[in-house]
């Protein structure tokens, strides 16, 4: 191509560059994927908003341009006869400029470093297609559960995350300094989402929830993406029905619309399973019952007791045994090892919810909320609670009260449980994931 001809280029996206383009110059920017020089010519990979187009050079002297370099390519489309991969076309690149500089190497052998060598440079590993294709997964994800909110005419809600409050108990909260006064990042949204449902009688927000979690599980993020819901006038089983529409909804979006996303960065993408509707719902008695019959023991080789919460290897057990693939509702947790705001069921039981997945465990977090002003104040004498600071909360009492329920799912785990190869830890489902002994990069 003469200096005419590559001023004629059509400039395009990565992604315009099909076989329709065939016999077309065009010219493109995107950053170096990866180079394999093949006798006297150089082949190249470029890549640009998720998509890759397959580039080929033939100047006599080999290309020096590294992965992640910036380009600008100029070159003419032409039909791919090799069998060997699945790009519709490749360019014969006539003229390659580097924006900026050539991309030194990062010296990093993915398979064999450790975990934390990788968080240290996520940054730039972000780049590779495995983790690129899981954020696209987890953008569109937000999407579906967005559509989801609206199709039910819930309202979205942008709480503040810097709290004077307590929702999930003392011990896993982060203090600051907040212009002299003690203050928290907040652990759920969920007593402000309360506040708004005699407005819109449905509401819902996704933001950040802060735990600090002592413990490296797969499953425990210190911050982690909060998808939380509160609805007015239902009772538990309504509840119960919202969680179970919101998980089908999500597993079907996902199916849809994330597979397909998955697929163009050309990553392990699998359908999940599709649960049906009633999940089975398994009380937190009967689930002890259960696992004492089966000889499951505690961590510390004990047999669990009624009041005993149910760690993570046992949740996925009953998962396996009770529900075969499909996710279950451990339901009726006592009051005693639940929040101070569930509504009570009979004698020390509450009207509360975990929803269990296959693979992960919880998922979702709900209750309905408890309806005397007295019961509160109750559960807030049980947990040492000052309930000064909650006055915005227990004014719904004095200012037309409803019956309430609603829940809170771990963004995170649910991304774990659709896409376990790709996220077989909570962590590989953030951008940059926050956890005991990591607040970087
Ligand atoms: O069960 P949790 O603690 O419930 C609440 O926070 C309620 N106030 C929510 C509500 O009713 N609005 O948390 C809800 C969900 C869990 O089921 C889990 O999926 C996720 O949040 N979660 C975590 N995810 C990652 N890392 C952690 N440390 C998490 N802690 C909870």
């Amino acid at each position: 191509m003469g200096s005419k001809e590559l001023e004629d280029a059509v400039r395009c996206e990565v992604k315009d560059i099909t076989k329709d383009k065939i016999g077309q110059k065009v010219v493109f920017n995107g950053w170096i994927y990866k180079t394999q020089q093949l006798a006297t010519k150089t082949f190249f990979v470029v890549y640009s908003g998720g998509h890759f187009a397959k580039c080929l050079s033939s100047q006599s002297e080999s290309l020096d341009i590294t992965k992640y370099t910036s380009v600008e390519v100029t070159g003419e489309v032409k039909a791919n006869f090799t069998k060997k991969d699945s790009f519709p076309c490749e360019i014969h690149a006539e003229k390659i400029s580097v924006y900026g500089k050539k991309a030194p190497s990062l010296g990093i052998d993915i398979e064999n470093t450790s975990e934390s060598h990788l968080l240290d440079n996520a940054h730039i590993l972000i780049r590779e297609p495995e983790r690129a294709a899981v954020l696209a997964a987890r953008a569109q994800l937000l999407r579906v559960v967005r559509n989801y909110y609206h199709g039910k005419e819930y309202v979205e809600i942008t709480p503040p995350t810097l709290v004077q409050t307590q929702v999930e108990g003392g011990s896993t909260l982060f203090p600051l300094d907040y212009f002299g006064e003690k203050a928290f990042l907040t652990q759920s949204s969920q007593l402000y989402l309360e506040t708004v449902v005699p407005l819109f009688n449905r509401a819902y927000c996704i933001a950040s929830s802060y735990r600090a979690e002592k413990s490296n599980t797969r499953r425990h993020l210190s911050e982690y993406t909060h998808v939380e819901a509160e609805i007015a006038w239902t009772d538990f089983e309504g509840l119960l029905s919202e969680i179970e529409d919101i998980t089908v909804a999500i597993v079907e979006g996902f199916n849809s619309t994330c597979v397909p996303i998955l697929k163009q960065y050309g990553v392990r993408a699998d359908e999940a399973l599709v649960p049906k509707k009633p999940f089975k719902r398994v009380t937190h008695r009967e689930a002890i019952d259960f696992l004492r019959k089966e000889c499951v023991k505690q961590e510390d080789g004990s047999e669990f007791t009624y009041s005993d919460d149910i760690p993570d290897a046992s949740e996925r057990y009953l998962c396996d045994k009770i529900g075969q693939g499909q996710p279950i509702f451990l339901i009726r947790f006592p009051a005693e090892m639940k929040s101070f705001y569930m509504e009570r069921y009979g004698d020390g039981l509450t009207n509360s919810c975990d929803l269990l997945y296959p693979g992960v465990g919880e998922v979702v977090g709900g209750s309905m909320r408890i309806q005397s002003a007295e019961e509160l104040l109750e559960g807030f004498r049980r947990e040492g609670i000052e309930s000064g600071p909650y006055k915005f909360y227990t004014d719904q009492y004095v200012f037309g009260p409803s019956p309430h329920g609603g829940y809170g799912l771990g963004f995170e785990r649910i991304l774990m449980a659709l896409m376990p190869v790709l996220v077989p830890k909570v962590r590989f489902a953030c951008l940059y994931p926050r956890f005991n002994g990591r607040c970087t990069p």
